[in-house]
């Protein structure tokens, strides 16, 4: 009798349904899991306060995995097997996404990445969704505007070769270069983490390069600007959704100026949802703009939510076959699709740094 009440507790006791979240709330990325985790704390909230999902409020359990690999799997193991929760969010870095995503699938319980871009990521297996795009697709975007807007025709490419994210949107921007006819004249790897990049950016610098690609997380990325630019380095510098945090332009300063990046979404270019998000985001999280991860957090909650609705249960199979079947959800970060690969399609937004801000410069649809 015992056991039947616990199995009947999974999920949450019959009254609330539990989802979980795993994010990097700590440690080297902490921008990125704060802003997760803002966004969709935010969501649950207005779902709760609106009535919940299948007439329950949803409680929302949140570990933090510290940017640290080995975190990831443990606590969404005790997620999935102590928590009993009926789906997960997370996480927003690939590499960390791609740790925990087995043992979603392997337990049937849905899990949907926020930010996670890495092709890999939803390769797991069915029960793995995202809702951004890709690496492939903003490999491309930054491929074409390196060459048709910059005009660059020769470019260095600079690889955290720690990172999945890092090396696989490397690998597609590179060949959209060669595509579009361009050269790749220096390919030169850093790990996360380290704190000197001056060798590889002298030989960076000596084979002349029109523009350097940066596939890195802002706190590397930051450090590699100064560097670069210490060394009288002034080419554009070119990277992609990892770049954006506030604390890029805290720490870059003035060497991050002028350079650019493509990612999911901008303040600047809103719907009227994106507007309304980001109205009841300052208002909830102390006047503070959201990123492009607190708009994904956000949207990766109410996505799981339309699933919920669209399944009429929390049960994985149902609720999976019901998330894979998305058309046309209208999420803060565009209007998006889900494809037979569990991917979002949709819109990808390049910014510059501008006066210590991200100014936008355009809209690049799939
Ligand atoms: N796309 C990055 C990854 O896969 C994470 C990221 C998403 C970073 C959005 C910033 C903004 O690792």
């Amino acid at each position: 009798a015992l056991l039947a009440v616990l199995t009947q507790c999974k999920g949450g006791s019959s009254d609330t349904i539990l989802v979980g979240e795993f994010a990097s709330l700590t440690g080297k990325e902490a921008t990125f899991g704060v802003s997760s985790h803002e966004g969709t704390l935010l969501a649950i909230e207005e779902i709760n306060a609106a009535g919940g999902v299948l007439g329950k409020p949803i409680k929302l359990i949140t570990e933090d995995d510290q940017s640290k690999a080995g975190e990831p799997a443990n606590v969404v193991n005790k997620l999935i097997s102590k928590d009993g929760v009926i789906a997960i969010l997370g996480e927003v870095a690939s590499s960390r996404s791609l740790e925990a995503a087995p043992i979603a699938q392997q337990s049937g319980i849905p899990m949907i990445s926020p930010a996670s871009t890495n092709p890999k990521v939803t390769e797991v297996g069915d029960y793995i969704f995202r809702v951004c795009f890709i690496d492939p697709f903003q490999g491309t975007v930054m491929a074409n505007f390196a060459t048709n807007t910059l005009k660059a025709k020769k470019v260095a490419v600079f690889t955290d070769v720690k990172s999945d994210y890092s090396k696989g949107l490397a690998q597609f921007f590179k060949e959209g270069i060669k595509k579009l006819g361009g050269e790749i004249v220096a390919e030169l790897d850093f790990n996360g983490g380290d704190k000197d990049f001056k060798g590889q950016l002298t030989a960076i610098k000596s084979a002349n390069p029109d523009a350097v690609f940066i596939p890195g997380y802002y706190t590397d990325v930051a450090l590699i600007a100064i560097q670069a630019k210490q060394l009288g380095l002034t080419i554009p510098l070119l990277g992609g959704d990892g770049w954006e945090s506030q604390t890029l332009v805290d720490i870059g300063k003035d060497a991050v100026e002028g350079h650019y990046f493509s990612t999911h979404y901008s303040t600047e270019a809103g719907s009227p949802k994106a507007l309304a998000f980001i109205e009841a985001y300052k208002k909830r999280f102390n006047n503070k703009v959201p990123d492009a991860m607190a708009a994904l957090g956000y949207d990766s909650a109410y996505f799981l939510v339309d699933g919920i609705t669209r399944a009429g249960t929390t049960d994985g199979p149902a609720l999976r076959d019901a998330l894979a079947a998305t058309k046309e959800f209208e999420a803060v970060t565009g209007k998006m699709a889900i494809n037979e690969k569990r991917d979002a399609v949709k819109a990808a937004v390049i910014l510059q740094v501008k006066d210590g801000k991200f100014k936008f410069l355009e809209t690049v649809a799939p």
